[in-house]
């Protein structure tokens, strides 16, 4: 039976009501009337520091904002998460990612079985092989030590990992043999073909990361490096007794939760990494899907890394909503989303070791709440996950922040950024410099979240300006500081994005967790294939499909 959709609910029509009386009030008259904002709406956790003063709410905003989440349901639906319930109604079954990073003293008992065993032999598991690439001792078919690894993988089973072993690659280890990690996931070749002309054979591994195994971008990229390796290193080496099942075994890691089709498709079943079908791909970096991060900053520090989620993972589970980061974060969107009518989400982190991790939350936002049904089978009637984008801040400050500043597009800003770097570094004269470029950077960070809010109230000016100098400001951000860069910090802060998605779900009423959206494209590609390949069924495409494809024979035929 459905029960009443969430925008007809008490909570939701008296916030759209104060939204009404809010009307377009300004950030710059908000601080004005309520001095100690940032006291206020700050609040610290797991090495995190979260800034929301500069969104366009009062304290009022948030208690209502605070009262729809306990309507929602958001309390029970938080122990039923981290309880292993089957929130992820359409596949019927949990989301356990929080489960990875469970200590090995934990329990967690779901249908009868406790997880937290299984999930630590798995990093056992890794911690060996770990340990055999930092030895020198994992050896190719030649007999060579493994130099360069390269990830194939796709979405979940690419960015995470992507994102992790840039933003840590500080915390390689010293005194171990040295192992290069390098990702291609796009099915055109393009990075892979980049990789296959610069490494050598006889010292190269991949790891075929997909959870499904099915993914036709990671097999296909899977096949390439396998016949790259064959052709290179059979007979051509001119090495005795290197034979094929040799080549298979030293130069190939599977990690799926499919463990039928990694055989099948010729990995040894001891260099198999196995997960589970409950934890979702773009949720999965804290398992075996995190091999390539292991194999960079080492099994201690990938370990700190699953200790600061669950960190935040406690955090999420025992603060008062009030007091809750990933619940305050949540309605934060919310309330720009669905009240104050913003649309667009840009994440920008102020340092560079954070490169990809807009990337990452493009995946994890719009994958898990680009959705538009609830879980009741309806369709929302109000707005759901925003076009989320980003870049690194200081080089976006150079592209696209004139239109978050005098565009016409209301957007909600995540600055992120540590509050200390480099003054670890040995050199002194080194080290000043680059302290004194952190706080460069941090001075840019804060100056563009006053100026968004402030607009031309951030400069005192003589006279009028022109119309074209004019910044209106209002524009809402959060600022999120980490203590520093670390493992630990960086966990914590991954989990809580994935908190505030599943927090925003919740009330939004739909899945997180599944992906329908995307299997019509990946059935389409495959029926077009077989159209471009082998000419035939063009009669049955669209007047544009059919003139794309000419156009592609016609030059082939040139
Ligand atoms: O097509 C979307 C998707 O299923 C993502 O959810 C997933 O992270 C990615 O493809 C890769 O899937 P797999 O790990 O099964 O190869």
């Amino acid at each position: 039976m459905s029960h009443t959709p969430i925008d007809q609910q008490r909570a939701w029509c008296a916030l759209a009501e104060h939204a009404a009386g809010m009307g377009r009030r300004h950030l710059r008259d908000l601080f004005v009337e309520q001095p100690g904002r940032f006291e206020t709406f700050s609040r610290s956790a797991a090495g995190l520091t979260l800034d929301l003063s500069k969104q366009r709410w009062t304290g009022q905003t948030l208690d209502l904002l605070l009262d729809l989440a306990r309507d929602a349901g958001v309390p029970e639906a938080i122990r039923g998460l981290l309880a292993g319930e089957r929130v992820n109604r359409s596949e019927d079954r949990p989301a356990l990612h929080t489960a990875l990073r469970l200590p090995a003293d934990a329990r967690l008992e779901v249908g009868g079985e406790d997880l937290v065993p299984s999930v630590h032999a798995t990093l056992a598991r890794m911690a060996e092989m770990v340990e055999r690439f930092h030895a020198g001792q994992w050896r190719g078919a030649t007999g060579k030590p493994i130099h360069d690894v390269v990830n194939l993988g796709v979405g979940g089973s690419d960015l995470g990992p992507l994102m992790v072993t840039h933003a840590l690659a500080d915390y390689r280890p010293e005194g171990i043999h040295r192992i290069d990690v390098h990702f291609a996931s796009t099915m055109d070749g393009s990075q892979l073909a980049d990789y296959l002309t610069r490494l050598n054979p006889e010292t190269t591994l991949f790891v075929l990361s997909s959870k499904s195994f099915t993914t036709i971008d990671t097999l296909s990229n899977a096949r390439t490096a396998r016949d790259w390796l064959k052709s290179r290193l059979l007979g051509a080496a001119g090495e005795e007794g290197v034979d094929e099942a040799l080549v298979m075994r030293q130069h190939f890691i599977g990690v799926s939760a499919s463990p039928e089709k990694m055989a099948e498709w010729g990995i040894a079943d001891d260099h198999q990494l196995e997960f589970w079908e409950w934890v979702g791909g773009r949720y999965s970096l804290w398992g075996a899907i995190g091999l390539p991060i292991a194999l960079v900053v080492g099994m201690e520090h990938f370990r700190g890394l699953l200790a600061g989620a669950h960190a935040m993972d406690r955090h999420f589970s025992e603060a008062a909503p009030a007091d809750n980061l990933p619940v305050l974060l949540a309605l934060a969107g919310i309330w720009n989303v669905n009240f104050l009518d913003i649309r667009a989400h840009s994440i920008l982190p102020y340092d560079g070791r954070l490169e990809y991790f807009a990337a990452y939350l493009e995946q994890l936002e719009m994958e898990s709440n680009g959705k538009s049904v609830t879980h009741d089978g309806d369709q929302v009637g109000y707005s759901t996950c925003p076009v989320l984008w980003g870049q690194l801040g200081p080089n976006a400050q150079h592209a696209f922040y004139q239109l978050l500043h005098q565009g016409t597009q209301a957007v909600e800003c995540d600055f992120i950024a540590p509050r200390v770097r480099y003054d670890d570094v040995p050199d002194p004269a080194t080290r000043d410099h680059l302290m004194g470029q952190h706080r460069l950077t941090l001075a840019n960070c804060f100056a563009q979240s006053r100026v968004l809010m402030l607009g031309d109230d951030a400069i005192e000016e003589d006279g009028p300006r022109p119309e074209y100098k004019h910044y209106r400001g209002n524009q809402p951000s959060s600022t999120l500081l980490l203590d520093r860069l670390t493992p630990e910090t960086l966990g914590a802060l991954i989990a809580l994005y994935e908190h505030k998605v599943f927090v925003q779900a919740t009330i939004w009423d739909i899945n997180p967790f599944d992906q329908w959206g995307v299997e019509l494209g990946k059935k389409i590609a495959g029926e077009t294939q077989h159209t471009l390949e082998h000419r035939t069924g063009l009669e049955g495409m669209d007047d544009s499909t059919r003139g794309l494809i000419e156009a592609v024979w016609s030059a082939e035929a040139e």
